[in-house]
């Protein structure tokens, strides 16, 4: 684990650590969420079991209101359980303050929506830089890294560029350098190709493939299309709150593809100079 030890909860001691290398990195027992009271009361998680090891591809999937983002965000530590243990590395995360949550989520998580959810009127530079702000990072470190992400998702030569400038594919391509910009050991999507049509979904799968393999980030990621879930390596089936099956899938999409290089945008004709050196992930 490299990134933002740092920030890691107070709780975090030598020998929770030490014990976290033998878990899995993520561990759910039991976890239930209930929302409302009385009448109204609603269990989104009815008891949920999962194990997620470091370096694993998992696409999350099962019908409308099964639990899928309700369990992301708990994983995300966006929400809280109802009830249940969520071990993070090792660590009872239910049982961490808000504000050592908080540095959970900046120092280790990264996180894409189906919405892209940038700011409007604001550079794709300046969205990167976003989550180093929050983290305290001097403006020029802020500007390096930045720009490292955003070539590392093709988009090198589109950083002064606001959202309303970009397609939706580069959207989700700015908001995966976002997520990735403070190096998060696990990047968490929830239906991160939702609005892109098919080649754009399959560019935007290209490169999460690419992050999990060849920079071992774990990736979660929530979606209706089986196509898309074909790239992950193992399959969480939620129905009604509950896991319904978790399976292997032996031949994943994209472990052979072109690079994404071949099928990414023309650079914005003011970038002509410096997009041909910045290649993909
Ligand atoms: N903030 C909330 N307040 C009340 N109920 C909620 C809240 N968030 C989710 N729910 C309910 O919890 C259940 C699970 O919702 P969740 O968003 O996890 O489903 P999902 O599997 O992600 O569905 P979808 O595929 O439509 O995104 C649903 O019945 C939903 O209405
Ligand atoms: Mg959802």
């Amino acid at each position: 684990m490299s990134a933002g030890m740092n920030d890691a909860p107070d709780t975090v001691t030598a020998a929770a650590m030490a014990e976290g290398d033998a878990m899995p990195l993520i561990r759910l027992r039991g976890v239930t969420k209930m929302y409302g009271s009385g009448q109204a009361a609603l269990m989104a998680l009815k008891g949920v079991d999962i194990d997620i090891q470091a370096g694993e591809f998992v696409a999350i999937m099962g019908p409308s209101g099964s639990g899928k983002s309700t369990a992301m965000n708990i994983i995300g530590c966006l929400d809280t359980p109802t009830g249940g243990e969520y071990m993070f590395h090792g660590m009872h995360v239910e049982k961490l303050s808000r504000d050592q949550r908080a540095r959970l989520r900046r120092g280790y998580l990264g996180f894409v929506f189906q919405g892209f959810n940038l700011l409007a009127r604001t550079s794709a530079q300046e969205n990167v830089e976003l989550p180093l702000l929050y983290r305290g990072e001097s403006a020029a470190s802020r500007k390096i890294l930045a720009a490292q992400a955003l070539a590392s998702v093709g988009l090198a030569g589109w950083e002064d560029h606001t959202p309303a400038e970009l397609s939706g594919g580069q959207q989700q391509r700015v908001a995966i350098a976002r997520a990735l910009v403070t190096e998060p050991a696990v990047l968490l999507a929830d239906e991160p190709t939702g609005n892109l049509d098919t080649q754009r979904s399959r560019e935007i799968m290209e490169l999460l493939s690419r992050l999990n393999q060849d920079h071992g980030i774990t990736v979660l990621m929530v979606t209706h299309e089986q196509d898309m879930a074909m790239y992950a390596r193992r399959m969480l089936h939620f129905v009604d709150g509950m896991l319904d099956s978790d399976t292997l899938n032996p031949h994943p999409t994209g472990i052979n593809a072109p690079p994404l290089a071949a099928t990414a945008p023309t650079p914005p004709p003011d970038a002509a100079t410096s997009s041909s050196s910045a290649g993909p992930v």
